[in-house]
């Protein structure tokens, strides 16, 4: 993305005002100046993009992943010591350690949870409420965001396939059609595809409270991605970003949108050879199943920390082929609100010349 740096203090108060408007519920409620969530990425989402993109005005998250409780106390200390100003933990529902996990967070007063990977226990979310923290929960349909809200969800992100990483199956367009216009307890950020400022502004005049991005921040310069990795991003087009392919009905691989590689190609292949192995009498079901889940273990580590984009995954989302150039934090915040008000501005005299 190459978006000409733009300072926010030259903008048009009017249009301003109407960005301010459309999204002071999503400020509001994380406490920030723009309503952009930088999404949790694992292995880059951590104390310096987090504390980047807290003080460009955003809302940093960390990604908890599969770290420990220990090292997850590490970050947060860190992170505190680079920004004054909130961010917020993603914690992966299905971690063993997903109690200790949310002590963690609690202990350290963290303001906001991000409950991701599944559909949480309700419990999580009471003890994190009344631990003093709001709970922010992954909605993939319009009948889940119901469900989470009775269960106490304070926020919901609707996060569509055009996304990096793992995915559901619809894309942020639809779902954003199917949920913005039905949950108004509670505010709602789109994720998926959102590259440009007009966009974002688009989802908050549907209705959004406000948006969150991952695959725009990975080449930030407070990034600690490889620079391999962040090459990868910067040749990637939108069409090299696809999911991942399942052989087998039977052997059912976890959609993940990544950049396709010698590693998503030879996939294929590690499937077909356990099936046939399992064909074959060689191998059962269970240890055929593993084998093919512990195929990518470890692999967004090898690629955005150690470099090896060959071997590794390069989880990346669609909006990858606008992903241009390497940015600041502030620059690529500065741009998108930029780019908000220019998309509100323009609407804004068509309006009046027509009326
Ligand atoms: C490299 C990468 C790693 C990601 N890791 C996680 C993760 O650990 N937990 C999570 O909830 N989402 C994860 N995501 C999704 C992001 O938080 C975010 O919702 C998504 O990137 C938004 O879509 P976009 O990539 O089109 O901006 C990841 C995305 C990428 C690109």
């Amino acid at each position: 993305m190459d978006i000409s740096t733009s300072d926010t203090s030259t903008l048009d108060m009017s249009t301003l005002g109407r960005l301010a408007e459309l999204w002071q519920r999503g400020k509001d409620f994380l406490g920030v100046e723009h309503a952009i969530l930088g999404g949790a990425m694992s292995w880059v989402s951590e104390r310096n993009l987090v504390a980047a993109i807290s003080n460009a005005g955003g809302f940093g998250v960390i990604a908890c992943g599969s770290m420990t409780p220990d090292l997850l106390e590490d970050e947060i200390t860190a992170t505190k010591a680079m920004t004054s100003k909130p961010f917020a933990v993603n914690l992966i529902t299905m971690h063993p350690m997903i109690s200790e996990l949310i002590d963690v967070c609690l202990r350290q007063k963290i303001s906001h949870v991000v409950l991701a990977g599944g559909i949480p226990a309700a419990a999580d979310i009471k003890r994190i409420k009344e631990g003093g923290a709001k709970v922010i929960c992954f909605a993939p349909a319009l009948i889940l965001a119901k469900k989470l809200i009775r269960s106490g969800a304070d926020a919901l992100v609707i996060e569509g396939s055009e996304a990096g990483g793992h995915i559901g199956p619809v894309s942020t367009s639809v779902l954003a059609q199917e949920i913005l216009p039905h949950i108004k307890d509670v505010p709602v950020f789109v994720a998926g595809g959102i590259g440009r400022g007009d966009v974002m502004a688009s989802y908050l005049e549907m209705g959004a409270s406000g948006v969150q991005l991952g695959t725009l921040f990975v080449c930030a310069t407070e990034s600690i991605a490889h620079e391999n990795f962040k090459k990868a991003f910067l040749r990637g087009n939108s069409r090299d970003a696809i999911t991942s392919i399942q052989l087998d009905p039977r052997f059912p691989v976890i959609p993940v949108r990544a950049l396709k590689n010698k590693a998503s190609e030879s996939f294929l292949e590690a499937q077909r050879s356990v099936i046939a192995k399992h064909q074959a009498g060689h191998m059962d079901m269970k240890e055929a199943q593993l084998e093919i889940e512990h195929y990518w273990a470890g692999a967004l580590r090898r690629a955005a920390i150690d470099g090896d984009v060959d071997g590794g995954s390069l989880m990346a989302g669609q909006i990858v082929g606008l992903v241009k150039t390497q940015q600041s934090t502030q620059e690529i915040i500065d741009g998108l609100v930029k780019q908000a008000h220019d998309y509100l501005s323009d609407n804004l005299s068509d309006y009046l010349s027509v009326n």
